[in-house]
């Protein structure tokens, strides 16, 4: 079975829900891929859960591109898409086409995300044109958090709903192949699902999208600061860690690790020749 394109995944809308995680690295792109995920995103939630920063600003298209190469070794059947990090597409089409490009020249990745609506509409047209499969990102969109007044769920008022609706519609408008709706009511999410004519990936946006979204960590329980009402956790690997480093560091200290079974021998004879 070849790589899943991004025009594959435009052709699920309606179909079976599509399944969609974050991976960072080979190990979390290899095993989401073998559980059967469809799109893995090189999200810039890197910054948070990778590189521990307070929030998603910091993070390098340098950074970004480690983190999507690592994930295109790992990764043969998946889309891979790199997420356009904070201030590598705002400030106009030509550097937005430049990076976008670099997530696929040198990131193994198929397409690109970026974060935002109207604003960044025109922005979107010229990457898609550039020949960049676009996958949208509206409703709470963690690079605009302080400008929408923090984490929050987006869409709950008229203004804002209707904003999300035109949002929708100026990024079909400018090609892109799916949108992911972010912390949306799941009625709102319902209708832009019905309204809009690609597959809409849900994140805290209820059960009527065309596909769902998670970040890895959430999902395998291995994000210790905090969790958003939106996520399940399906495992915890965290804890499961946790455990296997503290019997090892107490082995290490009883000297019961390594013991005859992980060490090497040396025979009696090269011993005594070594008059040691
Ligand atoms: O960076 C990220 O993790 C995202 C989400 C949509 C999962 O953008």
């Amino acid at each position: 079975m070849g790589r899943l394109t991004a025009a594959d995944i435009r052709a699920r809308k309606g179909g079976e829900p599509l399944v969609a995680l974050t991976a960072y690295d080979f190990l979390s792109a290899r095993l989401a891929e073998e559980a059967g995920v469809e799109l893995l995103l090189v999200g810039d939630s890197a910054a948070m859960v990778i590189l521990g920063h307070e929030d998603t600003l910091p993070i390098t298209m340098e950074e970004m591109l480690v983190f999507s190469r690592a994930v295109a070794r790992g990764a043969r059947r998946a889309l891979i898409v790199g997420d356009m990090p904070f201030l590598s597409y705002q400030t106009g089409p030509g550097e937005a086409i430049r990076n976008a490009g670099r997530f696929l020249k040198e990131g193994g990745c198929q397409a690109v995300k970026i974060e935002g609506g109207e604003e960044v509409a025109e922005i979107v047209a010229a990457v898609v044109r550039a020949g960049i499969p676009v996958l949208g990102h509206i409703g709470l969109t963690p690079q605009r958090a302080s400008a929408l007044g923090g984490y929050r769920v987006q869409g709950r008022d008229l203004d804002s709903a209707r904003k999300l609706m035109r949002d929708a519609e100026a990024l079909v408008e400018a090609g892109i192949f799916a949108l992911v709706l972010e912390c949306v009511p799941a009625e709102l999410a319902r209708r832009l699902t019905e309204r809009v004519p690609v597959p809409t990936i849900g994140i805290g946006a209820g059960p009527h999208t065309d596909g769902q979204i998670l970040v890895f960590h959430d999902v395998v329980g291995l994000w210790p600061r905090f969790r958003p009402r939106f996520v399940r956790a399906y495992g915890n690997a965290a804890d499961e860690i946790l455990r296997a480093v503290r019997a090892y560091t107490q082995e290490v200290k009883m000297r019961r690790f390594p013991g005859p079974e992980e060490s090497f021998g040396i025979s009696q004879e090269v011993l005594e020749a070594l008059k040691l």
